[in-house]
C-alpha cells in the first residue's frame, strides 16, 4: 500500500480531522510543516488533557491515603540510567530501506505482515511467524531477522523494493549536553519515564512524609523517546507525558498488591470508557526482573492496543541504584517481629499510563455520528463529542435568547453564579441552534439559555448533550443539576 492510500484508509482520520478543527490537537511546528511525532495541544485539547491528569491524581493521592505525588526533574544524574539499564537496552532493532532510505522496526514491519495474515484469515500462519520472530528477538538474532523479512516478502511501503540493510540496535534515548562543554562527560538524557524520578527519591520521600510500606508514590510528567516508526497520531510520541506509580511493599507481597492495583486501574479506566472497549492482555514473557507483568489494553479505531502497564518489578531498580550509587534504599520494617528482617529493600508495583494515550482513548471513544431530525423535519447528521461530563473541557455553556431586553445582563448574572466554579463560556452571538451544535463538537455536556421567561420567573433552560433534550429549571437546581454530574466523584465513587 502507498504512503497516500495508507493515509487514506487510516481509521484515525476523522478524529485527527476533529481534533485540529476544533481547537485540541495541532501537528507542531505546523507552519514549517510540522515535527514527526511532535503534537501541541489546543484550548480544548490542554482542558481536556489537564482534566485526566487531575481526575487520575485524585484517584491515586487522594483517594487513597497511602499514595503521596511528587514532581521530579527531567533530567537526571546519567548514572540513572545505567542503573535502570536504559543505556545499555532500550533499544528497538531498526532496518533501512537503501531505495527509499526509510527506516522502519524490524518487528513491526514483521507484525504487519502477520497482521495481513489474519486478516486474510491464516491465524496459523500470523502465529507461527510471531513466535520465530520473538525467538529471533530473544536471541538477539539480526540477521535472522533481516532473513525472516526477506524470505517474507516484506517490501518497503514506500520505495516497494526488498532492498534492505541489515538489522541494528538502536537507543530510544535523546541526550544532549549540560553545561559548556559539549563532549561525553557532560551527556544527560531526556528521561524515557518518569519512574526513575520515583526510585531515585523513595527515601526522601518515606522519610519525609511518614509513609510506611506498603506505601505508593506517584508522579505525572514529561518523557521523551526517539520514536523511529511514530505512527497513529499521539498513540506514539516523542514527547509524551506518563502518569505513573510505583508502589512499594514488603517482599512476598508483591503480587497481592499486584492484584490490587489490577483491579484498581481497570475500574478507573472503566469510569470513563466502555468495558466492552477494555481488556487485560497478560505478558507471557516477562522481563528479567519482573515476576508478573500486564497490560490493559483499550479498543482503538485501528484495534486494540496497549494503553497501561502494571508490572511487578521486584527489588530491580532500588537494588540496581543501591549498587550505583553506593547507597542505601532500604526500608527500617518497625512492625516486623524478625529482628533480622527488619530491613529491606522494598519490592515494587507500578502503574504505568500515557496521559495521551488515555487523552487518544477518550476522544476516539466520543466522537460520536448520530442521525437526527432538523427543526424543518430533515434527516441530518449529528456529530457531538459524548465526554463523561467530569473531563469535558467545558462544562456548562449560557447563552441569552436574544441580545436585546435585557436577556444578555441577565445571562452574564448566571454566567457569574458558575464561573466560580465550573469552566464556563458565554455566548451571545449566533443563533441559539448553532450554539448549542458548536457546544456538542467539543464535548459540552451542558447549555443553559435565558429567555424572556428567566426575566419572570428566573427559570433557564437547561439542554442535555447527548440526548438534546431540555427541561426547565430555577439556576439554583440547574446548577446543582450540573455540578453533581460534573464531579470526580461521579467517577472516585466507582474505585
Ligand atoms: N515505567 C514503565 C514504562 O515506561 P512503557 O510500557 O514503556 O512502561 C508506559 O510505557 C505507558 O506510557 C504506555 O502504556 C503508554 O500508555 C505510554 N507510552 C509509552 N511510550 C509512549 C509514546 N511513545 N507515546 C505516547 N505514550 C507512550
Amino acid at each position: 500500500m502507498s504512503k497516500k492510500t495508507q493515509e487514506e484508509h487510516n481509521p484515525l482520520k476523522p478524529i485527527i480531522a476533529h481534533a485540529k478543527e476544533y481547537g485540541f490537537v495541532f501537528p507542531s511546528s505546523e507552519i514549517y510543516e510540522g515535527l514527526q511525532a511532535v503534537y501541541d495541544y489546543g484550548q480544548n485539547g490542554v482542558a481536556l488533557k489537564n482534566n485526566l491528569k487531575q481526575l487520575w491524581w485524585a484517584a491515586m493521592t487522594q483517594w487513597h491515603e497511602n499514595v503521596v505525588g511528587i514532581d521530579a526533574a527531567i533530567f537526571m544524574h546519567p548514572t540513572v540510567w545505567k542503573a535502570s539499564g536504559h543505556v545499555d537496552s532500550f533499544n528497538d532493532p531498526m532496518i533501512d530501506n537503501r531505495d527509499s532510505k526509510k527506516r522502519y522496526r524490524a518487528d513491526n514491519l514483521i507484525e504487519d505482515k502477520a497482521a495481513q495474515y489474519e486478516k486474510a484469515g491464516d491465524t496459523q500462519k500470523s502465529a507461527a511467524l510471531l513466535t520465530q520472530m520473538a525467538a529471533l528477538l530473544e536471541a538477539e538474532n539480526f540477521e535472522g531477522l533481516r532473513q525472516l523479512i526477506i524470505d517474507e516478502g516484506i517490501v518497503c511501503p514506500i520505495s516497494g523494493t526488498a532492498n534492505w540493510t541489515e538489522v541494528r540496535q538502536f537507543n530510544l534515548m535523546f541526550s544532549t549536553e549540560m553545561g559548556s562543554v559539549a563532549d561525553d562527560s557532560n551527556r544527560v538524557y531526556l528521561r524515557p519515564e518518569t519512574a526513575q524520578g520515583i526510585f531515585v527519591n523513595f527515601l526522601n520521600v518515606q522519610k519525609t512524609s511518614r509513609q510506611q510500606v506498603p506505601f505508593g508514590i506517584a508522579q505525572i510528567g514529561k518523557a521523551f523517546r526517539n520514536e523511529i516508526v511514530a505512527r497513529q497520531f499521539i498513540f506514539r510520541m516523542r514527547e509524551f507525558e506518563q502518569m505513573e506509580m510505583q508502589y512499594f511493599v514488603k517482599p512476598g507481597t508483591e503480587l497481592e498488591a499486584y492484584e490490587y492495583w489490577k483491579e484498581k486501574r481497570m475500574r478507573f479506566l472503566q469510569a470513563i470508557l466502555p468495558a466492552e472497549k477494555l481488556r487485560f492482555k497478560i505478558h507471557e514473557k516477562l522481563a528479567h526482573y519482573a515476576n508478573a507483568a500486564v497490560d490493559i489494553e483499550f479498543e482503538f479505531p485501528f484495534g486494540f492496543k496497549e494503553l497501561e502497564g502494571i508490572h511487578s518489578r521486584t527489588d530491580f531498580d532500588l537494588s540496581s541504584h543501591q549498587t550505583f550509587a553506593r547507597t542505601k534504599l532500604q526500608y527500617f520494617d518497625e512492625q516486623e517481629p524478625d529482628k533480622d528482617k527488619r530491613h529491606y529493600v522494598p519490592y515494587v508495583v507500578e502503574t504505568s499510563i500515557g496521559a495521551d494515550r488515555l487523552f487518544l482513548a477518550v476522544l476516539s471513544n466520543a466522537l460520536t455520528i448520530s442521525q437526527g431530525v432538523d427543526a424543518k423535519g430533515e434527516t441530518k447528521e449529528r456529530i457531538f463529542l459524548k465526554l463523561h461530563p467530569a473531563i469535558a473541557p467545558t462544562k456548562v455553556a449560557i447563552f441569552p435568547l436574544t441580545r436585546k431586553d435585557g436577556l444578555p445582563e441577565k445571562a452574564r448574572e448566571v454566567f457569574d453564579e458558575f464561573r466560580y466554579d465550573l469552566s464556563t463560556v458565554y455566548e451571545d452571538r449566533g443563533a441559539i441552534g448553532k450554539n448549542y451544535t458548536r457546544q456538542d463538537l467539543v464535548g459540552t455536556p451542558f447549555c443553559l439559555t435565558i429567555d424572556h421567561q428567566t426575566l419572570e420567573d428566573g427559570t433557564i433552560t437547561l439542554r442535555h448533550r447527548d440526548s438534546t433534550e431540555q427541561e426547565r429549571l430555577s439556576v439554583a437546581e440547574a446548577k446543582a443539576k450540573i455540578l453533581a454530574a460534573t464531579s470526580f466523584k461521579t467517577i472516585l465513587a466507582q474505585l
